[in-house]
């Protein structure tokens, strides 16, 4: 397939998930995005860890939470957002998350997961601590011609890719955080806690 055509395919797919998260987002405020609940007041106190519900999110779509007085944000990726991944890598300042603070090791990898359809992060900014946006849209942008996809803060204008890792040339220096986390089981994911709590 030409790369025309490879192009043109993820734009559909990404097309038809943006149309799912619409209809879907008719009870959830059309966003690209949805909240979860929050932590009990006791959680809030104590940074205890926070498990999220994985089930409600639809493919394409970002589910917001807090942890520790953080925002964690987990996408559920489509198979044509993991493609973008490795097509970025002359672009980004830290393509291969060689930077220990910014993920645990079990997240140190091409789609800075441990399973790659679920990003989770810390949505502040590594820059200045705003939230970036996901525009997960595929094309021109105001703000990059060439755009895959990914997050963008309006604050000072860094854009990160779809794994949260941020381009050269802007002014956050550092990939998005991945928090510690674990699968409780397939549909529960628990924030604030490495796999090995589990075993
Ligand atoms: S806070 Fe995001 S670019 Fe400055």
């Amino acid at each position: 397939m030409s790369e025309n055509g490879v192009n043109k395919g993820r734009r559909r797919l990404l097309t038809a998930t943006t149309a799912v998260v619409g209809a879907a987002g008719a009870g959830l405020a059309a966003l690209p995005f949805i909240q979860s609940w929050q932590p009990s007041a006791k959680a809030k106190v104590v940074g205890a860890p926070v498990e999220f519900n994985l089930e409600p999110i639809e493919p394409g779509q970002l589910l917001k939470g807090q942890w520790r007085g953080k925002t964690i944000g987990i996408l559920r990726r489509t198979p044509a957002m993991l493609e973008t991944l490795p097509e970025l890598q002359d672009k980004l300042r830290d393509p291969d998350s060689s930077e220990a603070t910014q993920q645990p090791a079990y997240a140190a990898n091409e789609s800075r997961a441990i399973k790659p359809e679920y990003l989770v992060l810390v949505m502040n900014c590594t820059h200045l601590g705003c939230v970036p946006e996901l525009r997960p849209e595929v094309g021109a942008q105001p703000f990059d011609e060439d755009w895959l996809g990914g997050f963008y803060c309006p604050c000072h204008k860094s854009k990160f890719d779809l794994a949260g890792r941020v381009y050269a040339g802007v002014p956050a220096q550092l990939n998005l955080q991945v928090p510690p986390y674990l699968y409780k089981d397939d549909r529960t994911l628990v924030v604030g806690l490495d796999p090995q709590a589990a075993a």
